[in-house]
């Protein structure tokens, strides 16, 4: 048993045994945490900070660019205020052009004059696209992010060589046919394309495949790929066990990585349900299935470590967040942000963080204005979610390496839902200092938590006065990030959270 599962069980345990049902509101419940000075796994990749970008709805049109006649200020087409938004965040790796768009997309539409480029349907998000943004404007604004690019290449409907040629389009430095027509369109220097992604959605919206075909025609197309990129696999995105089995088996030796989709809905996929507006049964039912994704993390891994011993192989979870229902007349998957989804963000990264040994990378879906967007625009404006801020918190965990510790907790019940008060994790920084997260869970009771930690903290909590807070065009500041400090006494440091918070600290920071 591992050191982290260990952590998990106990918590359990504690929960059984102690249930405070009786306790005031204001009162904290009590709350245990004791950090080893030993790592519990490799360093946390900052790419699993990472974000999702989809040709669809109002991420890249509208949300992302404007292009370069616009009068919302702009550089060679992408919006100023969100590129600064996300230059202060740093974004770590983008995943482009999808998603299902990705497997009927052809790289050729986007390349040379864009007065020439072709207009085509967006089979599956509505609406046409005209391909305004391609190659070229998508690698300038990777580049302004400083962010590495995940592309993800189409399996679906195009053929091997389609794959082939726009990598060596891309990459290739020496002089093609390809790669002088990259100069003719202004790029004299390759890129480099970190990742590419070989399908997307297999099972669904990719083609529709069973993963025998899937494994195949990945490792056909895995074979011609003319660049040096680590290769993703398309994995799975509901409970296919047999997926990941088949995949491993047949084509683990052509894969870098293997992927993960997991969307968090408080419905089901007929109604999802409400982004604001909802009870305390819709809170807790958002965390739990939001923590479900550990779960499904540890399944997936224990059938690539059948298949992968030395755990050559990553687990990219290259979408991931929360998914409501529409509203009337919003653009496709549009969605507000509220707190909760804060606290989405903060379990899913305490999720990774615990499985460093596999997961290398997760990619929110998505960047700005769709699902659980860190970036909302409208017009000219732009507004920060509780998700940039959880985002943000969480910076110091980037590169850190987690450290082993236990947490005894107690839990609580809302309604058939019973979930642990407080969830933690605890990194080593580059810098020698402790960083240390904290979620209280509970909307209710504040928690506190004792610890054996030596030094002060000094960090940042996010909370607000409402489960469903959010910021919005005219109010900006609801929910954002406020100064937070804890002392360490005798019996070690002692921090005390509001109800449903997330406070990340450094400890003893020299
Ligand atoms: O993120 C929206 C969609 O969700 C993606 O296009 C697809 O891969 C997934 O089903």
């Amino acid at each position: 048993m591992t050191p982290t599962r260990l952590l998990r069980t106990f918590a359990t345990f504690v929960a059984a045994a102690v249930l405070p049902l009786c306790a005031s509101a204001a009162e904290p419940v009590q709350v245990r945490l004791d950090v080893t000075q030993q790592p519990a796994g490799p360093r946390i990749e900052p790419a699993v900070y990472g974000h999702f970008t989809e040709h669809l709805g109002r991420v890249i049109y509208d949300g992302l660019w404007v292009g370069p006649e616009s009068p919302v200020p702009n550089t060679r087409g992408w919006r100023n205020d969100v590129v600064s938004a996300l230059r202060q965040l740093g974004v770590p790796v983008i995943r482009w052009p999808g998603g299902c768009f990705a497997d009927d997309y052809d790289w050729r539409d986007g390349i040379g004059d864009p007065a020439k480029r072709p207009v085509r349907i967006n089979k599956w998000w509505g609406g046409l696209e005209n391909n305004r943004v391609g190659t070229h404007e998508f690698m300038d604004l990777a580049e302004m992010l400083g962010a590495e690019v995940y592309l993800a290449a189409n399996m679906g409907s195009m053929p091997p060589r389609a794959m082939a040629e726009w990598l060596e389009y891309m990459t290739e430095g020496r002089k093609t046919t390809l790669t002088e027509e990259r100069r003719r369109n202004g790029r004299d220097k390759p890129w480099t394309i970190k990742y590419t992604g070989i399908g997307n959605e297999s099972w669904g919206c990719g083609g529709n495949m069973r993963p025998e075909y899937q494994s195949d025609l990945h490792n056909q197309y895995a074979t011609f790929l003319r660049a040096s990129t680590l290769r993703a696999a398309s994995g799975e995105g509901g409970t296919s066990d047999h997926l990941v089995e088949v995949l491993m088996e047949h084509s683990g030796k052509h894969m870098d990585a293997f992927t993960l989709h997991y969307y968090t809905l408080p419905g089901d996929w007929t109604t999802k349900g409400e982004a604001l507006g909802f009870n305390a049964d819709a809170w807790a039912k958002v965390l739990k299935t939001a923590m479900g994704i550990e779960t499904r993390i540890d399944v997936v891994s224990r059938i690539m470590d059948k298949h992968d011993k030395d755990k050559r192989i990553a687990l990219y979870v290259d979408e991931w967040g929360t998914w409501y229902d529409t509203p009337a007349g919003a653009s496709a998957l549009w969605q507000q942000n509220s707190l909760r989804d804060a606290m989405v963000a903060a379990l899913s990264f305490n999720a990774f963080h615990r499985h460093t040994e596999r997961v290398k990378m997760a990619n929110v879906a998505q960047m700005v204005n769709a699902l659980q967007s860190p970036v909302l625009t409208e017009g000219p404006r732009m507004v920060l979610t509780p998700t940039y801020y959880a985002f943000d918190l969480y910076k110091p965990f980037r590169g850190a390496t987690p450290l082993q510790a236990k947490l005894e907790t107690p839990r609580f019940r809302t309604g058939d839902i019973e979930l642990p008060a407080v969830e933690a994790s605890v990194a080593r920084a580059e810098d020698g200092s402790t960083q240390l997260a904290l979620v209280n869970l509970d909307p209710q009771r504040p928690a506190r938590v004792t610890t054996n930690l030596k030094g002060d903290a000094r960090g940042r909590v996010l909370t607000a006065a409402a489960m469903d807070a959010h910021n919005t065009f005219d109010k900006p500041q609801t929910v954002v990030p406020t100064p937070y400090a804890a002392r360490a006494g005798a019996q070690g440091l002692v921090l005390e959270l509001p109800p449903k918070s997330i406070v990340v600290v450094s400890v003893g920071k020299p």
